[in-house]
């Protein structure tokens, strides 16, 4: 066993008694893997839009709303504790550890918006769509405003 394996298994293993496996992860991979989804969530909602107003909506707008609502389900899980703007570079503010609560009910919006998109698109309803995406939309700078900091300069 060289120096490095010795090193690694010692750092793992004061990692694996000291932390849940949130706090194991490294808080900037856990960054970086919510702004992905974030963005992802992102480009399916204006291609949901999209499809809504042009009143041509169906199963690939369906899977795009159940893989979107699939990621919104996954970042909820990426904001633990100690991956705040104190630990890591990031624009999520320390209010959401305040009040996990209400941001985890933000959350909730943003799932209920896509299900209802999901639902819809499924329905081949583009009306029912349209509103379902702005309620959706509604529910980005619902969470945004409270919960997310300016642009780092
Ligand atoms: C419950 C809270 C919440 C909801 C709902 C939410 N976001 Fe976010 N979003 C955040 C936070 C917090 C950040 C900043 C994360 C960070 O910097 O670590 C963020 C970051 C982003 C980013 C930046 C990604 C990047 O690469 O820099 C985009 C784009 C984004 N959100 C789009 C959306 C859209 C579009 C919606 C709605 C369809 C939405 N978000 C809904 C909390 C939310």
């Amino acid at each position: 066993m060289n120096f490095k394996s010795v090193f690694g298994a010692a750092v793992a293993a004061a990692v694996f008694s000291l932390a849940t496996p949130a706090f194991a992860q490294d808080a900037a991979a856990v960054v970086k893997e919510r702004l992905g989804i974030m963005k992802m969530i992102s480009d399916s909602v204006k291609a949901l839009k999209a499809s809504a107003d042009a009143g041509k909506v169906g199963a690939g707008d369906a899977a795009k709303a159940g893989a979107a609502l699939a990621g919104a389900k996954k970042a909820l899980t990426l904001f633990p504790a100690g991956t705040g703007a104190d630990k890591v570079k990031t624009r999520a503010k320390p209010e959401i550890w305040k009040d996990k609560a209400k941001f985890d009910a933000g959350m909730g919006k943003l799932f209920a918006g896509l299900t209802a998109v999901e639902k819809a698109a499924k329905a081949g309803d583009a009306s029912a769509m349209a509103s379902a995406v702005k309620a959706t939309q509604a529910s980005c700078g619902g969470c945004h405003k409270p919960f997310r900091g300016a642009k780092p300069e």
